[in-house]
């Protein structure tokens, strides 16, 4: 790779190293157990507001999982729009329809309900509504401007810790890619984290979002913005993820797994504010918005063969790993104890839609983002990153 991009890099982590010690990261008000999401409402009708936009996805919005947060909130005398047209990696077409709708409706904040694609739409209509930007408009770092209208948030999936960071990922199909928006301004005010609303997450979902967690936890661990604090969080959610996991994915109903996936969703999350996410991430973004697939699970297919070639920068990582996890002390027990959890939860090995033709677009796209938003531990090189490409072949 060129020397300069690489020097590029290096500025640019500097810079979001010193950000992240000068500018303190907010840190929502947390709400936590069962029925915790009925308490926010509480905390929500406190407040001074009138008019409520919950956004919310079709899937969810065909359940009628929010109907008891709906309720509480117009016990408050708070009116509640809903806003429903949210999809998995949710678009910015979405986004500006949800704008117009909050504005109409004359909002004075915004409740996300559901998994990361809702709560990242919530934050970027929150922001639109207040800077008349589209979401386009606020892809990259710090473009977002004056302050977004309050969002509060209560994941229905664990997760992606949305409720806690600073970014939203967004889908511009026409580009067939995903991106981020990136800004303090967008950490909710505050979150609930319900396992009542968890109980009936399918299994393939609870899979794959559980992973994503585990990839939080594993990226920011190894990033060369990390630091003390925030490897205590992300061994405590590796090791989360290993004991619990596989209980909320055989028994959904299981409380105390949920209660559990959660909390450490949540330090994961935490986690990526600080030292945000790394090579797994941004081909899972390009994957994501080419073929639709979920964000989860390209993580999950992805994150042993990212591992395996980085191994030799992070040996010792991912040796202290897989000792929290039980492991004997070895960077190669670590990867093979996640192809293990992989093959527990029922996760592929490849992706049925990707094709050599498209590695070209998909490793410019990757690269792109991990050279201008992620401090990786190894650099990729064209034929490095295409190498890894053609082992999630299914040939
Ligand atoms: N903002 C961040 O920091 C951040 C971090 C990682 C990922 N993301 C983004 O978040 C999105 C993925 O979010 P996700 O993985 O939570 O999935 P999701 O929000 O896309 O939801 C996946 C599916 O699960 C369903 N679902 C959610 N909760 C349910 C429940 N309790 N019961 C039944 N069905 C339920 C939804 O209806 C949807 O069909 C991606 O766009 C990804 O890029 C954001
Ligand atoms: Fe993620």
């Amino acid at each position: 790779m060129q020397g300069l991009t690489i020097l590029k890099h290096k500025m640019t982590m500097l810079v979001m190293k010193l950000a992240t010690k000068i500018l303190n990261s907010p840190r929502p008000d947390m709400f936590v157990g069962p029925d915790s999401s009925l308490l926010l409402c509480d905390f929500i009708g406190a407040k001074p507001y009138k008019s409520i936009l919950l956004v919310t996805d079709k899937g969810l919005y065909e359940l009628g999982l929010f109907e008891s947060v709906k309720k509480r909130l117009e016990s408050h005398n708070l009116k509640v729009t809903v806003y429903h047209e949210i999809s998995p990696n949710p678009t910015d077409k979405q986004i500006g329809v949800g704008v117009k709708k909050a504005l109409e409706v004359g909002a004075d904040a915004i409740l996300a309900f559901g998994g990361g694609s809702a709560i990242d739409a919530a934050k970027v209509i929150a922001a639109g509504m207040k800077n008349g930007k589209t979401a386009a408009q606020m892809v990259g770092l710090f473009k977002v401007g004056k302050d977004p209208a309050p969002v509060f948030a209560i994941p229905t999936t664990a997760g992606t810790g949305s409720e806690v960071t600073p970014a939203a990922v967004i889908t511009i199909p026409e580009e067939q890619r995903k991106c981020s928006v990136g800004d303090l301004k967008l950490i909710p005010k505050a979150a609930a984290l319900d396992a009542n609303l968890m109980l009936g997450l399918p299994p393939s979902i609870t899979a794959a979002t559980g992973l994503d967690v585990l990839t939080h936890a594993i990226e920011a661990y190894v990033s060369t913005l990390t630091t003390e604090e925030i490897r205590e969080r992300c061994e405590y959610a590796v090791s989360a993820v290993f004991k619990h996991l596989p209980v909320a994915y055989q028994d959904g109903g299981n409380q105390d797994a949920r209660t559990a996936m959660s909390l450490a969703s949540y330090q994961a999350g935490i986690s990526i504010a600080e030292a945000a996410v790394g090579y797994v991430h941004a081909f899972a973004h390009k994957l994501g918005g080419k073929y639709g697939i979920p964000h989860g699970l390209a993580n999950a297919v992805i994150l042993p063969h990212v591992l395996r070639f980085s191994k030799d920068k992070i040996e010792k990582d991912l040796a202290r790993l897989a000792q929290i996890i039980g492991k004997p002390a070895n960077a190669d027990a670590f990867i093979k104890a996640i192809e293990e959890l992989n093959d527990q939860l029922d996760i592929p090995k490849h992706f049925e839609d990707l094709k050599l033709s498209d590695f070209d677009e998909i490793f410019a796209a990757a690269q792109e983002e991990a050279m201008s938003l992620f401090p990786v531990p190894k650099y990729m090189n064209e034929q490095q990153g295409k190498e890894l490409l053609s082992k999630l072949v299914n040939v």
